[in-house]
């Protein structure tokens, strides 16, 4: 009897015990985001990259991941805060335009513009917010604008400073890790201007890219140790990924670099364009020029030509009502120069999404991920259905699909820890019934 009794206690602690990380563990719904811009897929393979090497031990690394088509910052960011496809979401390019007003305006500045992303998708943070949830943006693109009248709660939008300040970057973590840990936000997305910013400047094959990939990784050895100091270990998840990789730009003599002037007269056929941006170019032409352009455009070398209702529909951008009709993707390495070349990136993006110098990193960790998990490579569109579980949330209507990622999850169901400690009470059971 004295003996059934202490097995009583025992029991009751246990039942005790065992609900405490379980309720937490429900309510641990953090999420910690983080993109560095313009990393490309293999990066980290040909520099010393000891954190980074640590994380695909302890968590999930995918071997890449690809980005929609248009393989550019503000459009690539926002399908992976929606999980929907750039024709969807209408952020279809970096910059805001305008092709009847020939309104241009500037990346950072397009960043506070919300007539340029509230399209009536919700990106992640509004949609998490509506559930109960505490969201800010540092930085993320996209986290600056407000959707249907509502912002993130809490903001901080890129300013113009160096993109590459070490000190700063470890004090952005530390204003992350104090949201999470002392005023209870669910969800944050932090963004890094590099390695693109370096791989524009220098060129992806510069010595000055491994240097930031090891500032890069001392930053994230940082993070994780940040994540201690603050007892997140137990409840905060972690994605890093990126926008889109970066490839060198092929100049002279090397190549004949394109000039699209000497194909149309840009100023007689088209009304509106946006070239000297990479590889990925817009054009509208002048009323009943467009089959002439269409043609021009077609017998220049080393890129491809689209009207815009003929894009192929793997893109997913034939659907955009602002993209104008004619949109030309450069072969990998050329930049769309229009009349001169005044053109001074070593390195760029916005080529095919097929090309593997577009493709970029996914890596994840926390109490939610399988350690020592490699991923075979899927589309970033499926990053949101992936986040929505991680917070426990319902998502939006999106393109993505779980089933890609959820591979990656400890618990499939969700039932696999409560699964345990049932068996530990059946266990404790049968001990008392047989003390009896
Ligand atoms: C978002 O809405 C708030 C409140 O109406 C307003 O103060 C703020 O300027 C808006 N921000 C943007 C980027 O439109
Ligand atoms: C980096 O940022 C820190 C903190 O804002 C500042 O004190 C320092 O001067 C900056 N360093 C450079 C090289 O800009
Ligand atoms: C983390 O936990 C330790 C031990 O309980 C405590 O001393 C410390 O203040 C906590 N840190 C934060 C940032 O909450
Ligand atoms: C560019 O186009 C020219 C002319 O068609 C062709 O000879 C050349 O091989 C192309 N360059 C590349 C790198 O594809
Ligand atoms: C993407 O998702 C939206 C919302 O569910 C849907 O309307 C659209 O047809 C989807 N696009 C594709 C290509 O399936
Ligand atoms: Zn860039």
């Amino acid at each position: 009897m004295k003996m059934r009794l202490e097995l009583f206690l025992v029991l009751t602690a246990v039942i005790s015990a065992a609900g405490k990380p379980l309720s937490k563990a429900a309510a641990g719904n953090k999420l910690l985001l983080i993109s560095f811009d313009g990393f490309r897929w293999d990066y980290d393979q040909d520099v010393d990259t000891p954190n980074l090497d640590q994380l695909a031990v302890d968590g999930v690394k995918a071997k890449y991941i690809t980005p929609p088509m248009l393989t550019m910052t503000s459009p690539s960011h926002f399908t992976t805060i929606t999980g929907r496809w750039v024709e969807d979401h209408e952020v279809v390019h970096n910059m805001m335009f305008n092709t009847k007003t020939n309104l241009k305006v500037p990346h950072k500045q397009t960043l506070t513009r919300s007539e340029w992303w509230d399209n009536g998708v919700l990106p992640l943070w509004i949609t998490a917010q509506n559930q109960g949830l505490k969201t800010a943006s540092f930085h993320f693109p996209g986290g600056g604008a407000n959707y249907s009248g509502q912002a993130v709660n809490r903001v901080k939008v890129e300013a113009f400073n160096p993109d590459d300040n070490e000190t700063e970057w470890q004090q952005n973590i530390d204003t992350v890790m104090n949201w999470f840990s002392k005023e209870d936000f669910n969800l944050v997305t932090l963004y890094y201007g590099e390695p693109d910013r370096v791989g524009h400047a220098k060129g992806p094959d510069h010595p000055d890219r491994k240097t930031i990939i090891r500032q890069i990784d001392r930053t994230i050895g940082y993070l994780r140790e940040a994540i201690d100091l603050h007892n997140l270990t137990d409840s905060l998840n972690v994605i890093i990924t990126s926008d889109h990789g970066m490839t060198t730009i092929k100049k002279r003599p090397q190549v004949d670099e394109i000039i699209l002037n000497k194909y149309l007269n840009l100023i007689k056929l088209a009304s509106f364009e946006i070239l000297d941006y990479g590889g990925f170019g817009i054009l509208t032409p002048r009323p009943g020029r467009e089959q002439e352009v269409f043609e021009a455009l077609s017998n220049a070398p080393n890129l491809t030509v689209y009207k815009k209702n003929q894009i192929p529909e793997s893109f997913h951008l034939a659907k955009s009502e602002r993209l104008p009709p004619i949109v030309v993707v450069a072969d990998l390495g050329f930049n769309l120069n229009s009349r001169f070349i005044v053109y001074v990136n070593k390195g760029d993006h916005g080529f095919h999404n097929g090309e593997m110098d577009m493709k970029t990193i996914f890596r994840a960790f926390g109490p939610a991920f399988r350690r020592n998990f490699l991923s075979e490579p899927f589309d970033s569109v499926h990053i949101y259905p992936l986040m929505c579980k991680l917070l426990h949330i319902d998502p939006a209507p999106h393109n993505g699909s779980l089933s890609v990622t959820e591979e990656m999850l400890l618990l499939h169901g969700g039932g696999s820890r409560r699964a345990s400690v049932s068996v530990t009470l059946m266990l404790l059971m049968m001990l008392m019934f047989a003390a009896l």
